[in-house]
């Protein structure tokens, strides 16, 4: 037996070809904007659903937002699977996904329908979250500091520095709190508001969820991420309180979008449909690594995700939000007027 004849023997033995050849079902390339933690027992669900292998990145929402933009003459990706409805809103009216109505659209939320409804088909919803804050109450007790209840309190000096919140850019949950101060202010209050609290942010991080991380750990006293995002931390066992603050808060509703001309358009729709199953939709609360309430109404909440019903929510704008035009003004208006202080 020759070298090339022997090699091959062992490589058919070992079945070390078939990595070589793909899937008969093919592939699904997924641009995943929830945590990671919860994207990897997605992308294992649906592979052993439906024999699809699917390659996945997590990227934060305006990430995905401006790489989608970037590659529009030639995709790469397939599906765009959560992360902040505004950024999807502002991609489906620059046409940079694909309309579809998926039969599965009857099961859902009005909500999740509404948001379909106003991108004509080009998102949906597929989870619900309120914006909030948390904080580490061991700090809190150490640093002798009165309990944080408002916004407002987050500007007080006490908190020089111990606030940390991502940058709106990259950031759709970040976004959502600048969009929300808008809304419960009006603009120029709300300017001044961010300027104030830009003193006390020790750090603006690129993924929205990374300050509920920092709050729990002491890295920050302070976090101001999507409440179910510190629930996270909270069942993990950290000492974090969550507060609902007292002036109301703005919420997102998490979506998801076929890409324009996406290569493996069939795969996409096939985890379209699966990703609004009640079944799909509970596999992150099973995990343990999401309290978002789900969009399929027959998809339960987990326990543990903070209680819409309860919270004074504002009646978020997320047509005029999630506008191409608004959301770009905003974010230049940011960058001009709050990123670039002094601290
Ligand atoms: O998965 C957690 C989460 O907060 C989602 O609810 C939200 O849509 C997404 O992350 C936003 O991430 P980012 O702020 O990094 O864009």
């Amino acid at each position: 037996m020759n070298a090339r004849k022997w090699l091959l023997g062992i490589v058919a033995t070992l079945g070390l070809a078939a990595p070589l050849t793909a899937s008969a079902q093919g592939e699904l390339v997924l641009y995943c904007t929830v945590q990671e933690e919860w994207c990897r027992p997605m992308v294992a669900a649906f592979e052993k659903a439906t024999g699809i292998k699917v390659l996945m990145t997590r990227k934060s929402s305006g990430e995905f937002y401006a790489q989608i933009k970037a590659e529009a003459a030639n995709p790469r990706g397939d599906i765009w699977w959560g992360g902040t409805g505004d950024p999807h809103l502002q991609a489906a009216e620059e046409g940079l996904t694909e309309p579809y109505k998926s039969p599965k659209l009857a099961e859902l939320q009005d909500w999740a329908v509404r948001q379909a409804e106003a991108s004509q088909f080009r998102t949906v919803g597929i989870y619900a979250g309120a914006l909030g804050y948390s904080y580490n109450t061991e700090q809190l007790k150490k640093k002798n500091i009165p309990e944080p209840k408002c916004w407002s309190d987050l500007i007080k000096p006490a908190f020089k520095d111990e606030v940390q919140v991502a940058n709106p850019n990259s950031s759709g949950t970040s976004y959502t709190m600048l969009a929300t101060m808008v809304q419960l202010m009006g603009e120029d209050k709300a300017f001044e508001y961010l300027a104030a609290l830009h003193k006390n942010i020790n750090q603006y991080t690129k993924s929205g969820a990374a300050p509920a991380r920092a709050a729990a750990t002491g890295e920050s006293l302070v976090g101001i991420t999507f409440q179910h995002d510190a629930v996270v931390q909270a069942v993990g066992g950290a000492p974090v309180k969550i507060v609902s603050p007292c002036e109301g808060t703005g919420y997102e509703i998490g979506s998801m979008s076929i890409i324009k001309g996406a290569k493996n358009m069939d795969n996409a729709k096939k985890w379209y449909d699966w990703a609004l199953t009640s079944e799909a939709q509970s596999i992150g609360a099973q995990a343990k690594v999401s309290y978002q309430v789900p969009s399929n109404k027959n998809a339960s909440a987990p326990p543990q995700a903070p209680k819409l019903a309860e919270i004074k929510l504002i009646n978020y704008d997320f047509v005029k939000y999630g506008s191409s035009a608004e959301r770009k003004r905003l974010l230049t208006k940011w960058d001009k007027d709050i990123s670039t202080l002094p601290k």
